[in-house]
């Protein structure tokens, strides 16, 4: 028995008492209470109630990689499925298999990240069962240059996702904050290998909050899908409808490259015809969102012209 065994019998929220924990695993209750006090560290709230048992504060919906493979199988998708407990990181996870990689794609999805990686080398918040931690190993073959236009072409198949869902104020910052509200709900971070003539491999990691526990320490104001759309969102169908979408936009991508996605880009992007302050550590700009260019690039105009930013960090200035 480990940790994750005895959170498959707590996830239905109900009160289950330590004697009858301690007889379906075949252990001591020293030991059951031992493994309960270790939830904690996953983000995990358990209740102890008195000559009772335990209770977690909050149920959870598992992911369960057999109802996965099943709908991604009445979708005629054939990816290669890992589903982990916990990991340090999704992304990283791939990374480590690019070598072995065959043409088909692989997905990692896990229930807790330790080390979950954010862009600009943030700590992605990533407590247990509560949102989608997940990452695609996808084959590209076209140039490294090419693959410039990538992470908004993934902003706009996530949001391609969530109006499916019936999630509407959606939009997209560059170069791929998932917002509802103005909030953050998600984010992507990809990271590409390969030749520079390609074929390439990127890993397409993409963190969605679900159902983020509300004393979440993130350093930003943000929304979880749960809120967004009054409802329990089943995370299964949610990781089978994303590689659905990520494999129609992944496949125009390859063909037609970023210009098949701007016009759809520019009418998420929340930026555009705003005044915004880009930090590029030693420097900072100011001027007026003037949308993308078709390698990726934020457009902004300064002074009159309009100048591409590859990189930097992207604020909205209040304008007094
Ligand atoms: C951002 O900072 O906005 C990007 C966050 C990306 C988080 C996801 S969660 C799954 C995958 N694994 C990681 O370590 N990071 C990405």
């Amino acid at each position: 028995m480990n940790r994750f065994d005895l959170i498959r019998i707590l996830a239905d929220g109900e009160l289950h008492s330590g004697a009858d924990l301690a007889e379906h695993f075949q252990v001591s209750r020293t030991a059951v209470w031992k493994h309960i006090e270790s939830l904690d560290e996953l983000g995990l709230v358990c209740e102890r109630i008195q000559s009772q048992g335990y209770r977690l504060e909050r149920p959870l919906g598992l992911l369960d990689p057999s109802t996965i493979q099943q709908q991604l199988e009445a979708s005629g998708e054939d990816v290669d499925l890992v589903v982990l407990n916990e990991v340090d990181s999704t992304n990283r996870f791939l990374s480590d298999r690019i070598r072995q990689h065959s043409s088909k794609s692989t997905v990692c999805l896990a229930e807790y990240q330790t080390g979950g990686r954010g862009r600009r080398g943030k700590q992605w918040v990533s407590p247990f069962g509560a949102n989608l931690y997940f990452s695609m190993l996808h084959r590209f073959d076209i140039s490294t240059s090419q693959m410039l236009g990538l992470s908004l072409v993934v902003g706009v198949a996530v949001i391609r996702l969530l109006r499916s869902m019936g999630c509407s104020d959606v939009g997209l910052k560059w170069p791929n904050d998932v917002l509802y509200k103005q909030k953050k709900l998600g984010g992507i971070l990809i990271e590409v290998s390969g030749e520079t003539g390609g074929p390439c491999q990127a890993v397409v990691g993409i963190g969605l909050n679900v159902d983020m526990p509300p004393n979440a320490e993130i350093d930003q104001a943000w929304s979880d899908l749960n809120a967004a759309l009054d409802t329990v969102v089943d995370r299964n169908a949610l990781a089978a409808g994303l590689i659905a979408e990520l494999n129609i936009a992944f496949g125009v991508f390859s063909q037609h490259g970023l210009a098949a996605f701007r016009d759809e880009w520019s009418q998420l992007d929340v930026l555009n015809g705003q005044e915004l302050t880009i930090d590029m550590g030693t420097q900072k700009f100011m001027g007026c969102g003037r949308g993308v260019a078709n390698d990726g690039s934020l457009l902004v105009e300064i002074d009159g012209v309009v100048k591409p930013f590859s990189s930097g960090d992207v604020t909205v200035r209040r304008v007094m």
